[in-house]
């Protein structure tokens, strides 16, 4: 790979230390590298109505795109859970919207790292 992972995943968790998560106790962090060499983040937004809660990913997408970037290379995703952080359905379908050959990173809290192209986890995508 042609950038960063350890940076890209740093990002993220200085992303995931914001996290608004009092409901579910489960703060996660994105981080996004745009083709210009820029990194967007991005952390879980809880809401009372449990179901408006905004994942780390879309918030960190957003960002990249509002400040302009046409393109992303890769996302780096952590939690603070010995688990790899695996981006769930929805956003899988929401990071495809924008190539399906981004990188995935996803990190568990020690910064151990598996990776994969968003099209190998999600391989049939919705598109019309
Ligand atoms: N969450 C994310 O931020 N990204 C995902 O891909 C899956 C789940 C958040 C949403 C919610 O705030 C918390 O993790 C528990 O589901």
């Amino acid at each position: 790979m042609g950038f960063n992972v350890e940076k890209l995943i740093e990002e993220a968790e200085r992303a995931r230390r914001q996290a608004y998560a009092p409901y579910s106790n489960f703060s996660v962090g994105c981080a996004v590298l745009g083709s210009t060499g820029r990194i967007y983040r991005g952390c879980n937004v809880e809401n009372a109505s449990l179901s408006l809660s905004l994942c780390a990913e879309r918030a960190a997408v957003a960002n990249a795109l509002c400040a302009g970037e046409k393109e992303i290379l890769a996302i780096a995703v952590i939690s603070d859970s010995n688990e790899l952080c695996r981006p769930c359905g929805a956003c899988r379908q929401f990071i495809m919207e924008f190539g399906e050959n981004i990188i995935v990173i996803m990190a568990d809290k020690e910064r151990k790292y598996e990776v994969r192209k968003v099209k190998d986890l999600l391989p049939i995508p919705f598109k019309f």
